[in-house]
């Protein structure tokens, strides 16, 4: 759920949605968010949890994913939640992406998608592949893959930081949205 961007795009597009974040500070961020005025019949819930454990969402039942995980622990988003998978170093948040992918496998309909965002990362001059692995976990849980969108991102805030930090390494300058189907 993050701030809850996913969550107002559902709002406006008329569509009811369930925000699943482990960190309580995003569901009160998302519902300070959600709080404007719009013409909707959505109905939107938030909720604090961990996605890889959505038993409170029944086999089979949901039309959309949408999930933006960390980027390992490029990005820590809190000191110390359990269950918060950008605590993990590269192969334990792996590991833990393997329930993650189960569990949105088993709450999707049949035939319906799973969009997910990831980046790469590079550490001590070499990429490390995490978009890539990241994707052999959801085919792992049984998805296929229908589409690798690459996003482009320019002028983010820390590419000064990444300029002087690179010598002659490229930027990394894409980050991928993969579509699955159950
Ligand atoms: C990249 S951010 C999402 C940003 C979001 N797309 C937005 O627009 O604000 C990743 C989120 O994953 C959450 N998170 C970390 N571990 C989690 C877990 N096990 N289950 C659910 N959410 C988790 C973090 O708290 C953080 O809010």
């Amino acid at each position: 759920m993050g701030s809850g961007t996913t969550l107002v795009e559902a709002k406006l597009l008329n569509r009811n949605a369930i925000g699943v974040d482990i960190n309580l500070q995003s569901v009160s961020i998302s519902e300070t968010n959600l709080q404007f005025q719009c013409e909707t019949k959505s109905k939107i819930c938030m909720r604090k949890a961990n996605a890889a454990d959505l038993d409170f969402i029944k086999d089979s039942s949901i039309d959309f994913i949408c999930t933006h995980p960390p980027y390992a622990d490029i990005i820590k988003y809190s000191q110390d939640i359990e269950g918060d998978i950008s605590l993990l170093t590269y192969e334990d948040f792996l590991k833990e992406m393997i329930p993650v992918a189960q569990e949105s496998y088993r709450v999707l309909k049949k035939g319906k998608r799973c969009a997910v965002m990831i980046g790469d990362m590079r550490k001590r001059g070499k990429v490390v592949p995490l978009g890539f692995r990241v994707m052999d976990r959801f085919l792992q849980a049984g998805f296929a893959i229908e589409e690798i969108i690459i996003k482009k991102q320019h002028h983010c805030r820390s590419t000064k930081y990444w300029e002087k930090q690179n010598n002659n390494f490229l930027l990394l300058e894409h980050e991928y949205i993969f579509v699955f189907q159950k």
